[in-house]
């Protein structure tokens, strides 16, 4: 089979889908690889890598598309790439399926089989392929790395010849893949980490990380059937709003992660908190990009509110691209097992309950479950 890499196309984006070791194993494997010039090469992957690992280096990226029966991605192809999409090849990228569907609209109309990446099912068949839980790990990891960089304080206490100094305080907000590892990171660095989350079950998760949890009290649990948080009333809202200021304007970095699937961001820090926090505190809210959890967020940019800045990073973990690059490749690599028979040719199974779940486009339908339609 013929399996083909591109360049990202969208702004800002350093990974690359498929790792030269990746190329490697596939070679191996009996694959032709194709590997579009230049596309590893801001996440440390040059392309003299891709040839030694047996791929072939092409020019174009439609080229690429057109020719390949599956073609691996990190977001989802331009519209020239779409264009050139082969009826009956497979495509395996992020495609934001619960948003844009005029891109899963243009996939349908091309024939192609697509996967959706980002709906992964979160069971534990599947981990090993979700690029929910890689992408957002580096996205906690990151997060805590800024606050500390912007931040005029040191993290950790520190005992000097010219006295102690305490450590920082650390607030995080969610604590889900992002938050935990934003905790975990946050305490290797010796903060002082304090935790919330809707779901009771995070407390646990957060405290073996040696974390406080807080909570308002006789808050109930949010957490749904699926695993994921259900969206709170406004009243619960405005309940945790006012319990979460009294712990923030404590705080010298708060990292906020909060998410609802396929809805905007839950509003869990409002102007008036930040103004009240203390100047060279750090605010960095990992939901820019679908509306942010701090209503002075503003995606992509730095705000400064009386000396306290709010951060509003977008595609946080394009700025570690290396293992960025190498975790999304591992997960597109556990999905080829699924998508691939022993004969190395296609071998797609709607009944398996992953693929189903995955897969947004077939034959030149939508396939009716694709959520948000
Ligand atoms: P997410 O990115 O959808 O949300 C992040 C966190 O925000 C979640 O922990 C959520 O409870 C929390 N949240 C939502 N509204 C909030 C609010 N108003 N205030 C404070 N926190 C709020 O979630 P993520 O990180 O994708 O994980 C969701 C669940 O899926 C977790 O239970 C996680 O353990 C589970 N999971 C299961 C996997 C598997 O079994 N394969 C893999 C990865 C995650």
């Amino acid at each position: 089979m013929k399996i083909g890499i591109n360049r990202e196309t969208a702004p800002g984006e350093n990974r690359v889908a498929a790792t030269p070791d990746l190329v490697s194993k596939l070679v191996s494997a009996g694959h032709d690889v194709a590997v579009q010039s230049e596309a590893g090469v801001n996440a440390g992957f040059p392309d003299k890598v891709y040839a030694e690992a047996g791929g072939s280096l092409e020019d174009s990226s439609t080229d690429v598309a057109g020719s390949s029966d599956l073609l691996l991605q990190v977001g989802k192809p331009s519209d020239d790439e779409i264009g050139s999409l082969r009826s009956g090849s497979v495509l395996a990228a992020t495609l934001d399926a619960r948003r844009d569907s005029a891109t899963i609209d243009a996939l349908a109309e091309t024939g192609v089989t697509a996967f959706a990446m980002d709906l992964v099912p979160r069971i534990a068949r599947a981990q090993s392929m979700d690029v929910l839980s890689s992408q957002a790990s580096i996205a906690g990891y990151k997060s805590v790395l800024m606050a500390a960089d912007s931040m005029s304080r040191f993290f950790p206490m520190m005992m000097t010849a010219a006295g102690t100094i305490p450590p920082a305080r650390v607030l995080i907000l969610g604590a889900g893949v992002a938050g935990l590892q934003a905790i975990a990171t946050a305490k290797r660095l010796g903060a002082d980490v304090y935790a919330f989350d809707v779901r009771a079950a995070a407390g646990e998760q957060v405290e073996s990380l040696g974390a406080k949890f807080i909570a308002p009290p006789d808050s109930d649990d949010a957490e749904t059937a699926g695993g994921y948080a259900r969206a709170q009333t406004e009243d619960e809202n405005a309940r945790q709003r006012k319990f979460l200021a009294e712990h923030i304007v404590r705080a010298d970095a708060v990292v906020t992660t909060a998410a609802i699937p396929g809805r905007t961001a839950p509003l869990l820090i409002e102007t008036e908190t930040v103004e009240a926090m203390k100047p060279g505190s750090i605010v960095i809210d990992l939901a820019a990009e679908t509306g942010g959890n701090v209503e002075a967020t503003v995606a992509g940019e730095d705000v400064d509110i009386n000396g306290v800045t709010v951060k509003g990073p977008v595609n946080v973990p394009s700025m570690m691209p290396y293992h960025a690059s190498v975790t999304y490749a591992r997960n597109l690599e556990s999905l080829m097992t699924l998508i691939i028979g022993e004969d190395l040719a296609l071998s797609i199974d709607f009944e398996d309950e992953v693929v189903d779940a995955m897969c947004v486009t077939h034959g030149g339908e939508v396939r009716g479950h694709t959520i948000g339609r």
